[in-house]
């Protein structure tokens, strides 16, 4: 059967981009997590600074054998970053360079990320710019690939758009149907903006699908819940990061090419958007 879903996007930085990546929020075996990982197929990982384990993302990447430059690995930087982001870039290149070689320094041209994200609003409109300008810096410098936002509404992409810089390439947002997003979902397709999806799986509470749909639609297609959302938002054209520790739920997970929610199932998961009210974590797309 020939997909609709491809397995790469294109971002407007003419970079490719897994439609799936590891999530590694508050993964308490990282390393191992991502090795498994690489092994089952996935090429992408999504981690952070605040997660403090981009040293563990390539420690696992090392174990696996894989060739770094085959990957897309995505980091990102908190607001406290944002007065010198460029600063910020350099400290993860150099953590994960750790993981990789057990040496920081000196760096070369090797040494990069794929993505690099602001990962909220927090600060206020000047803080937001300075760390957004210091991060187009960092991409100018060959330091990431790519760069983009997280958490942001579309008034935050706004002040980007008003101060004639560079628009992001990628929001990151918390995303699956009992959130679906829409006027953000809406604005990044009007400027080319790649959605990625957090907490893709709802970190498995279910409780908010009172009829329980999501497993309804599992049963009947008789793959997991867990493939449903991912594979629910890849047909939303969005990149979903769904995070597991446990081999056997990493493999699985990402098994969810070559078949497909139809479309009467599809809208099933669609009626449950709740909006704000179908938020698992606090998000802070209002930020002022
Ligand atoms: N930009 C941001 O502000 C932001 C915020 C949150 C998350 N994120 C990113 O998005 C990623 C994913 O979000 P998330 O970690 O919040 O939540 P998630 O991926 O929605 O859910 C993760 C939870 O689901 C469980 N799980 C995974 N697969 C399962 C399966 N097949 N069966 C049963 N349980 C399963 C995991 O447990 P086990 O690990 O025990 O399997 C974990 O408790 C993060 O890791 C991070 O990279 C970004």
């Amino acid at each position: 059967m020939t997909d609709s879903v491809p397995k790469e996007a294109t971002l407007t930085s003419g970079y490719k981009i897994p439609t799936v990546g590891l999530g590694v929020y508050q993964n308490t075996h990282c390393a191992q997590a991502v090795t498994a990982a690489l092994k089952h197929g996935y090429t992408h990982v999504d981690s952070a600074r605040l997660y403090h384990n981009e040293t563990q993302v390539g420690v696992g990447i090392k174990a696996s054998g894989v060739d770094r430059s085959t990957l897309f690995i995505t980091s990102k930087a908190g607001s406290n970053d944002f007065d010198d982001t460029e600063s910020a870039v350099l400290d993860s290149i150099q953590n994960l360079k750790y993981g990789l070689e057990g040496t920081r320094e000196p760096l070369g041209s090797s040494d990069y990320y794929d993505l690099f994200l602001l990962h909220s609003p927090h600060g206020g409109k000047e803080k937001r710019l300075k760390g957004w300008r210091g991060l187009l810096e960092a991409k100018r410098k060959g330091l990431v690939r790519s760069v983009g936002v997280s958490n942001y509404g579309p008034k935050h992409i706004e002040e980007i758009r008003e101060a004639g810089l560079e628009l992001p390439a990628v929001n990151q947002v918390e995303l699956h149907p009992l959130d679906q997003q829409k006027p953000i979902v809406e604005y990044c397709k009007k400027h080319n903006i790649l959605v990625q999806a957090y907490t893709p799986l709802l970190r498995f509470n279910f409780s908010g699908d009172k009829n329980g749909v999501i497993q309804s639609v599992a049963d009947k297609l008789q793959v997991t819940a867990a493939q449903v959302l991912v594979r629910w938002s890849l047909q939303h054209d969005f990149v979903p990061l769904p995070k597991s520790e446990h081999e056997e739920r990493i493999k699985v997970n990402a098994q969810v090419y070559g078949w497909e929610i139809p479309a009467e199932d599809m809208a099933r998961l669609d009626a449950l958007d709740k909006g704000d009210e179908g938020a698992v974590t606090w998000n802070p797309i209002h930020l002022d």
